[in-house]
């Protein structure tokens, strides 16, 4: 059985990283736990890994990460190896005890990790000075490529990733597909854009309920901050959102109560639909042209 538990951590290039690791440990309540070679790594606090990593220089994602077992990582790599796809084994991140480090289609950096901490979330037990809004735990992460039929078959080919639900253009290309390796609907979404630079459509971040949502976007509030979209429920995945763009120029989503999917389930295709709001299923949350194209 897989090992993965969604998304391990992900490190993002922030345009300020001052001001960036002030917002996501002050109105946030990351806890930090260490800084390296420029790269300042915070956690959600409930275990000792981290979730997010931030550097500064332009914006969009470093690198991101899955976790799965020692023996996946000796399986995939030879795998890797056979189709001709160079990899690099890492470790020297804080708390990584291996990785296979490699680059999707679209030139994005993906690795595959095991963690020192493999212990399970318990409310009560926190590393560091979490708050009252502080997310559970990294959930999933959007990728905006330029190609997205070409990462998407790069993880279905190699990494056994399966697709839930996707929605397609006129001619059959991907506009937008959501990747599970795991039981949750996603923990890979694809976003499809034009421009190469961009990486990053969103980050998610996971909370333990709805009301869990409200505290942390009334803390938002109250430091000046506005969402961008939502609150509301996805069509994908049947998950809770709220998305807002925080200080360094990435975009985080705030989700609950993703929707577990068979193994077997086959793809939801879906054709798109420019007169159909089809990011919120109760109405009333329209999205901005900015949020359907634009990322970091
Ligand atoms: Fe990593
Ligand atoms: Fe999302």
């Amino acid at each position: 059985m897989s090992g993965v538990k969604k998304i391990e951590h992900a490190v993002l290039e922030v345009t300020d990283l001052d001001e960036a690791v002030e917002f996501y440990t002050d109105v946030v309540g990351l806890v930090e736990l260490e800084r390296a070679d420029d790269v300042v790594y915070l956690g959600c606090g409930l275990d000792e890994n981290y979730d997010l990593g931030l550097v500064e220089g332009q914006t969009g994602v470093e690198h991101f990460a899955l976790r799965v077992t020692a023996e996946e990582i000796e399986e995939y790599e030879s795998r890797l190896d056979d189709a001709g796809v160079e990899t690099e084994r890492v470790s020297d991140e804080p708390g990584q005890t291996d990785g296979l480090r490699f680059s999707l289609p679209s030139d994005v950096e993906m690795e595959l990790v095991t963690v020192a901490d493999s212990s399970y979330h318990h409310p009560v037990k926190p590393e560091g000075d979490r708050n009252a809004v502080t997310p559970r735990d990294l959930d999933h992460i959007n990728l905006m490529t330029h190609d997205a039929d070409a990462d998407l078959e790069f993880l279905e080919e190699h990494l056994d990733f399966a697709v839930s639900d996707k929605i397609v253009g006129e001619s059959g290309f991907t506009i937008q597909a959501w990747l599970r390796h795991g039981r949750f609907h996603h923990d890979v979404g694809l976003s499809n854009g034009n421009d190469v630079v961009r990486t990053l459509h969103h980050l998610a971040f996971q909370m333990d309920s709805f009301d869990h949502m409200k505290k942390f976007c009334d803390r938002l509030a109250s430091k000046g901050h506005r969402l961008e979209l939502g609150p509301s429920r996805h069509n994908a995945g049947g998950n809770l959102f709220a998305y807002f763009w925080a200080p360094g120029g990435n975009r985080i989503e705030l989700t609950a109560e993703m929707a577990t999917v068979d193994p077997d389930a086959e793809t939801g295709i879906r054709e798109i639909d420019r007169e159909t709001n089809t990011v919120s299923t109760w109405g009333g949350v329209v999205p901005t042209k900015e949020f359907l194209e634009e990322g970091s």
